[in-house]
């Protein structure tokens, strides 16, 4: 299968470059910038793109590449650091800048080349850096400026092409056609990136390495281990056995929802363990939040363990690890400015003794979806919110009790029931209702009530590293207070959260 490659050098964008190839159909993998250079060299790797990054090319601790990279002779595109490199390594100079340019600019094409075809004289792009070339190195031809600097060159023999700005992002308008330009004519890679051909693949992997072994899998019910599960049964049927851990801390009927659609729909093999008690046994009195991730985690396990014992025989442990997972992790080594915001409760220790079995390490999130949807999972399932592995435990503020997970999972059913009959819930990247430590006083009828505060929190987001609160109508805020509020015991008053990421966090722990 032909690949290209993209090469990390810290840039926020680099999976956003990855999954724009993938969309056009030819696979995309990302690698660290301190790759050896010969493992490049494999016949299947077809073009390189260089991300950008937030570094100076003069920077001390710079992220460098081996001029040999070029002489691959594979096509190279250069994004923003991946322009500034390039032009360092074949003598141009590079300019710091005092001031950042971020924004939209206008791109004026001085030559046509294949990477602008169909894209017209002028245009809009986005920019976002500090440096910018200054002189071009000799090698270079320059085929388009903006107003303040040097917008795309291409060496004058090689198919290596620089960019200063980012084609990645929807705000460059003709970005995704020099993005598929870069592909299909200047690489020429073979569109033989398909979802369907990869389940089918995958099952029949799935089949060769588990053989006639037993597998087990933590099901959450959360996108990526329900894919994981599907995927699996699919391939070895019974010989799956999934532990569905009902932690007590879940949202109300989430532990029915789950055990119809995958034990009674879908005939897997579930087991579900009702440890509600026990959690809230260990979490009483804890007020710390960290505190309480860890015996959230530590319970899990205990369930888990026991779970374990009674099925000696399995050999595999699967885990629903997608790509953005492993990239992460190879990017810590290298220079990623990514923050791991994933403080995983589904997490095992490592000395428990199984083979792994990760059907879905090569896919990103929507391509995960689209197997789920492919594979028969419902719409309303695969598209729901990401959902915190310690679930209510970390909404509830400060001490936990069953009066209050029931308090909170009423008022948060409203919320989401609502979001979806007024066509929101889509709209919106991440919603439900936290319950504030906190009591105040209200009206009701000709009572004074004293009771708990409850936060409504909605977030837009895409990669949730970042975050802005999400601008829901006030009439529908209106409604959604007014029924909590009526109809939840325990809750007279509710409040909007309009604090965006950073400053904030999405959730309240
Ligand atoms: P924050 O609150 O850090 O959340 O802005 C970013 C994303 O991570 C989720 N999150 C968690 N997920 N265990 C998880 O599995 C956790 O302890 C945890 N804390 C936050 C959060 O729901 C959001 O999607």
């Amino acid at each position: 299968m032909d690949k290209i490659i993209v090469v990390d050098f810290g840039s926020q964008y680099n999976q956003l470059i990855a999954r724009r190839v993938r969309e056009l159909g030819v696979f995309s993998e990302i690698v660290p910038f301190n790759i050896e250079i010969q493992k490049l060299d494999d016949p299947s790797i077809k073009g390189i793109i260089l991300s950008g990054g937030p570094n100076s090319v003069y920077d001390e601790n710079a992220p460098y590449i081996e001029k040999a990279l070029y002489e691959l002779n594979k096509p190279v595109l250069g994004i923003c650091y991946g322009m500034q490199i390039t032009q360092y390594l074949f003598g141009g100079k590079v300019s710091p800048s005092d001031k950042r340019e971020y924004g939209k600019s206008e791109l004026t094409i001085i030559e046509d080349s294949v990477l602008t075809k169909d894209v017209p004289k002028t245009s809009t792009v986005w920019m976002s850096h500090g440096d910018h070339v200054d002189e071009l190195s000799t090698d270079f031809k320059l085929l388009a400026t903006t107003e303040s600097c040097m917008a795309i060159a291409k060496h004058k023999t090689k198919d290596i092409y620089n960019l200063q700005f980012h084609p990645e992002v929807t705000h460059t308008t003709f970005g995704e056609t020099i993005i598929k330009n870069f592909v299909m004519d200047v690489v020429q890679a073979n569109q033989s990136w398909d979802l369907e051909d990869y389940i089918d693949k995958s099952i029949q992997n799935i089949k060769n390495i588990v053989q006639d072994d037993e597998v087990i899998l933590a099901l959450s019910g959360g996108v990526d281990s329900s894919v994981a599960a599907m995927l699996i049964h699919k391939a070895i049927g019974d010989k799956l056995t999934c532990v569905f851990v009902d932690t007590g801390l879940l949202r109300k009927d989430e532990g029915d929802k789950v055990m119809e659609l995958y034990k009674d729909n879908y005939n897997m093999n579930v087991v579900r363990v009702n440890a509600g008690v026990n959690f809230l046994t260990s979490l009483k009195g804890e007020k710390d939040p960290e505190a309480k991730r860890k015996i959230i985690g530590a319970e899990f396990i205990k369930v888990f363990e026991a779970f374990k014992d009674e099925h000696k025989d399995a050999k595999f442990l699967a885990q629903g690890t997608i790509y953005p997972d492993v990239i992460e992790s190879v990017s810590i080594n290298g220079p990623s400015e990514t923050i791991k915001s994933h403080h995983n409760v589904g997490g095992l220790p490592a000395e428990l003794d199984f083979e792994l079995l990760e059907p879905l390490r090569e896919l990103f999130k929507d391509e995960v979806r689209k197997v789920g949807l492919a594979l028969g999972i419902p719409k309303n399932m695969i598209m729901r919110h990401p959902f915190p592995g310690p679930g209510l435990g970390i909404r509830i503020l400060g001490e936990i009790n069953e009066e209050k997970v029931k308090i909170l999972q009423e008022a948060d059913d409203i919320f989401i029931k609502e979001l979806i009959q007024d066509n929101l819930y889509d709209q919106v990247s991440q919603a439900f209702v936290v319950l504030l430590p906190v009591k105040s006083v209200g009206v009701m009828g000709d009572k004074r009530t004293y009771e708990y505060v409850a936060a409504v929190r909605s977030a837009n987001t895409v990669d949730f590293m970042t975050a802005t609160f999400s601008r829901l109508p006030f009439e529908f805020l209106d409604k959604v207070a007014s029924k909590i509020i009526n109809q939840v015991r325990g809750i007279n008053r509710v409040v909007y959260d309009i604090t965006s990421k950073p400053p904030g966090t999405i959730e309240w722990e």
